[in-house]
């Protein structure tokens, strides 16, 4: 269990809810990001010192996945890590250990733009339904690489890969990373289009211009890439903060009708999230690099609708679902990136909310409080919902499946006790398990 970073699964959360959070928190670096920069070190015969590293256990998979395959992987300080890839031994991940994660398909872009050779088992990771990977696929096979797909495992081989022309036919931030990371060596100019917009792009793209390549465009609606020789060698970088993670503690402060200042934030990153607080009565103030969140006096209701960057993250779905859980009248949440993220829901109403869910859309009746409740977490952003519900709630709740939770976020319980929130975590038996986790 610990070598699959699932330690935790044997603990839980205790919350006594109605205690409103006040005071200042501190963001962490992005996860999001650093899933993708770190393997993305991979591609260099040199070694790099990225900074503001968030100490989540994703990323703890992630360097064991890398130390497995030659890399020398150390934490300099809590947040920074040094990775040395100058001894590369292989270019093969198919351990089990590689199928936990989902972000292990960043080692496919990494290993075939570094070696021209990939093989990695196909990832995990949280389950919203169907999670193809038919994007990076197609966009390996545009820059010349074979692929094959067999028992779970991808292999990648090109004699020398080429740039070329790929059009995204969804928006995907994993596709448009992974072609990004393999396409930095190849011969000639790779055009992405139809590329995600996400922070992190823009993030990982700084990243690898910091190492000697040459990517233009990221963030915006056409990314090129025109392949190098070899990248000149090791970096020091610093990961940007996490939006998902700021925009918990905003939701937070609001649902517990609290007061709190997020630092170490990027404003701009959080605008769909700021507007949707203020058009529900949330009060906000912000500066260069944090955002005040206050509770008005009553919740508004709204319709939200996930899209990808710059529109609402699919990531914060779960979250601003409790929030409208809260508010004083009818809103709808509809998901437009994943098929299906509404398995939270049944755990809400067990707290008393009021929600139906049909289709990709969520229609929600406010009600005045919810009530602590026995509750399991699914996935990361689900257990991070149901953590701000239960802050939120009236008594007591206890949250199972504490795991997914610990694999996103860098010490949650320790900054919500430094916002007021009453919350603890208490090892669990097997039994206690199998009777509420399950
Ligand atoms: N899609 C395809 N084909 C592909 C790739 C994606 O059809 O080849 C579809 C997906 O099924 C989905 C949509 O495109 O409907 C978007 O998927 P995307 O590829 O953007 O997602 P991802 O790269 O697998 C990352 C984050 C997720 C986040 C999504 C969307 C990482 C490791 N994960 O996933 O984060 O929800 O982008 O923003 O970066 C989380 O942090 O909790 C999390 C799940």
């Amino acid at each position: 269990l610990e070598a699959l970073g699932l330690e935790s699964i044997l603990e839980k959360l205790t919350i006594e809810g109605g205690r409103a959070l006040r005071g200042k928190v501190t963001v962490s670096g992005a996860k999001n990001a650093a899933v993708a920069i770190i393997p993305a070190a991979l591609l260099v015969d040199g070694v790099c010192t990225v900074e503001n590293v968030p100490n989540i256990k994703d990323v703890n998979i992630l360097t064991e996945i890398m130390t497995k395959l030659g890399a020398k992987i150390a934490w300099v300080t809590r947040n920074e890590l040094r990775i040395d890839s100058r001894n590369i031994k292989s270019s093969s991940a198919t351990f089990d250990i590689v199928k936990s994660l989902r972000a292990s398909y960043y080692l496919l872009g990494a290993l075939i733009g570094r070696f021209n050779s990939a093989q990695v088992a196909f990832p995990g990771g949280c389950d919203f339904g169907h999670r193809p990977i038919d994007q990076h696929i197609k966009g390996f096979k545009a820059l010349g690489a074979n692929v094959e797909d067999h028992m779970g495992v991808v292999t990648l081989k090109a004699e020398c890969l080429q740039g070329s022309k790929i059009f995204l036919d969804v928006v995907s931030v994993g596709a448009t990373i992974n072609l990004m990371l393999a396409s930095v060596m190849a011969d000639g100019v790779t055009i992405i289009e139809n590329p995600a917009k996400e922070p992190h792009i823009v993030d990982v793209a700084n990243f690898l211009n910091a190492m000697g390549a040459n990517v233009k465009g990221a963030g915006t609606d056409e990314i090129k890439i025109t392949g190098v020789a070899r990248l000149v060698g090791g970096t020091s970088y610093s990961i940007i903060p996490d939006q998902i993670e700021a925009g918990t503690f905003m939701i937070a402060a609001a649902a517990s009708k609290g007061d709190v200042v997020v630092h170490n934030l990027i404003p701009k990153h959080m605008e769909s999230l700021t507007a949707k607080l203020l058009e529900m009565n949330v009060l906000i103030e912000s500066g260069d690099d944090w955002i005040r969140v206050t509770s008005g006096e009553e919740l508004t209701p709204s319709n939200v609708k996930t899209m990808p960057y710059p529109g609402f993250p699919t990531d914060l779905q779960p979250l601003i679902s409790v929030l409208l859980c809260l508010a004083n009248g009818s809103s709808t949440l509809t998901e437009a990136v994943w098929d299906s993220r509404f398995q939270y829901v049944d755990e809400l109403k067990k707290m008393g909310a009021n929600i139906r869910v049909d289709g990709r859309t969520s229609y929600i009746q406010g009600v005045e409080t919810l009530m602590g409740a026995s509750l399991k977490s699914l996935d990361l952003r689900a257990g991070a919902a149901l953590i701000i519900a239960a802050i939120a709630a009236k008594g007591s709740s206890s949250i199972y499946n504490v795991n997914y939770v610990d694999r996103g976020y860098e010490d949650i319980e320790g900054k919500l006790v430094n916002l007021g929130a009453l919350i603890s975590r208490q090892n669990i038996s097997i039994d206690e398990y199998s009777a509420n986790a399950i």
